[in-house]
């Protein structure tokens, strides 16, 4: 079964209220898990950016899924790889806050120092990612 890592940006909905991340991330996790999809949420109250990463069929599905959610839009896929292994391995879906978007981070793999996806090669969105991995609160390890 090949491994393949799905990168995509969005942003969020009127429908998206205060709960609505501790809701998604519990969805996300309960699901992967029993589909063995990893990867990485980034969230700075205005964009999201996802890795998933696990077998095509699977991050295919879940894509899907996430696709036809109301409570984001303007979902932009910026990068679609066969992968050799996983670098979200442990985590069902790691999970960085806003506090993690400094604008050093920002300047180093974007042309502002400002968050946005829309604006990245999805190749600096996955090494932004990897950046960050580092430095996930380890209360979002999972
Ligand atoms: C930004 C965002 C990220 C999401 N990530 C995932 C995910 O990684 N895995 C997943 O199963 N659902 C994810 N969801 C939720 C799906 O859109 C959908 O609500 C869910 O798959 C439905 O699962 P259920 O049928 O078990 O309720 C995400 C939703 C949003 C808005």
């Amino acid at each position: 079964m090949f491994l393949t890592r799905l990168i995509y940006t969005s942003t969020i909905a009127p429908s998206f209220s205060a709960d609505s991340i501790e809701e998604i991330l519990v969805t996300a996790r309960r699901n992967n898990s029993r589909n063995n999809v990893t990867g990485m949420l980034c969230f700075n109250r205005k964009y999201f950016l996802q890795c998933l990463e696990g077998s095509r069929t699977a991050v295919n599905n879940t894509y899907h899924n996430i696709l036809n959610d109301p409570r984001h839009s303007h979902i932009i896929m910026l990068d679609y790889k066969e992968i050799v292994t996983r670098e979200y391995a442990e985590w069902s879906m790691g999970y960085m806050p806003e506090s993690g978007f400094t604008a050093g981070l920002n300047l180093k793999f974007s042309g502002t120092p400002g968050f946005n996806p829309y604006e990245m090669l999805g190749e600096s969105a996955q090494q932004m990612m990897l950046a960050m991995k580092e430095i996930v609160p380890s209360k979002n390890k999972c």
